[in-house]
């Protein structure tokens, strides 16, 4: 494997402006519902101790689904490489006492050996090399320890006005083709997310490890339309990055949709859509 990370790290998650916008703008329920997920999860497996559990979150940016995360746990920990992210996790109000944030990166944890029952990364295992991540995830694990990789990506848009209208699936994954080409350009040839970490999930040495690939509807805390979800869109950092000045595939995504529900005369603000995601968890016990 190449140099890790590096190009579209520093690109798209190191600059404070980039980093306020995709803040603020997110909508919160697409950090809210992936955090309820991974802790449905762990509880099934038997993971979450309020009394005594100890968690990593690795990749964990503002700290936004880290201090949800920590809810569950008695002490938390977050690492992001980026230091205007974690200088929003630490000014950040936060309520939970036992959390603390640290600028470092997935490859080499500042963690000691065996002192972690569970290590979350949300939308972070595509950026990371794998090869130093994985040993480090099994040195700071407990020997009960889990980690969870989570990640979700959009599959398909529907009409929110009209159940009869065609569910545009192919144009969808055409847009998330053309990104995550432009991504490989940019970075290492890991970045490979389309087949939903197929290729990661593959290269982990792990005894006992899975998959799981769900679709699920998101909602956001408004309902979307074609405009607002393509500017959210749009405005993710890794996208500004990708996408420069070529060729824009949301908007070309926007004008398929249009297409295909004869739509071409209407505002993209007035067309209400309904969004599903396909959300992915490795898991690693
Ligand atoms: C899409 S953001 C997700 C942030 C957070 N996990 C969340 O769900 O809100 C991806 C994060 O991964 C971080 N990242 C990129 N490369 C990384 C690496 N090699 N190790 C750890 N984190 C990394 C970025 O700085 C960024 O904050």
């Amino acid at each position: 494997m190449s140099a890790p990370s590096k190009v579209i790290l520093e690109d798209a998650f190191n600059m404070k402006k980039t980093v306020e916008n995709y803040i603020q703008r997110r909508p919160r329920a697409l950090v809210h519902i992936p955090v309820r997920l991974i802790i449905e999860r762990l509880k099934q497996l038997g993971k979450v101790d309020q009394r005594s559990g100890c968690l990593l979150d690795v990749g964990c940016g503002s700290g936004e689904s880290t201090r949800l995360l920590a809810k569950n746990f008695h002490h938390t920990i977050g690492v992001d490489p980026s230091a205007p992210m974690i200088s929003y996790a630490i000014a950040f109000d936060n309520e939970i006492s036992d959390i603390e944030f640290k600028v470092a990166n997935a490859e080499k944890l500042p963690i000691e050996d065996s002192s972690v029952d569970v290590i979350t990364a949300m939308f972070v295992v595509h950026y990371a090399d794998l090869e130093k991540f994985i040993p480090e995830c099994k040195r700071v694990l407990k020997p009960n320890g889990v980690a969870l990789f989570y990640r979700h990506q959009i599959s398909k848009i529907l009409s929110a006005e009209n159940d009869a209208l065609p569910v545009i699936d192919g144009p969808v994954k055409m847009m998330i083709r053309q990104l995550l080409e432009k991504a490989r350009e940019m970075s290492h040839p890991s970045f490979h997310t389309y087949e939903l970490h197929q290729t990661q999930f593959d290269s982990i040495n792990w005894e006992k490890k899975s998959r799981e690939i769900n679709e699920l509807e998101f909602a956001p805390d408004s309902q979307w339309n074609l405009g607002s979800w393509s500017r959210f869109y749009q405005n993710l950092p890794f996208y500004q990055k990708a996408v420069k000045n070529d060729v824009n595939p949301v908007t070309e995504l926007v004008q398929a949709v249009k297409n295909t529900w004869s739509m071409q005369d209407r505002d993209s603000d007035d067309i209400k859509i309904r969004v599903v995601y396909t959300t992915v968890m490795i898991l690693l016990e």
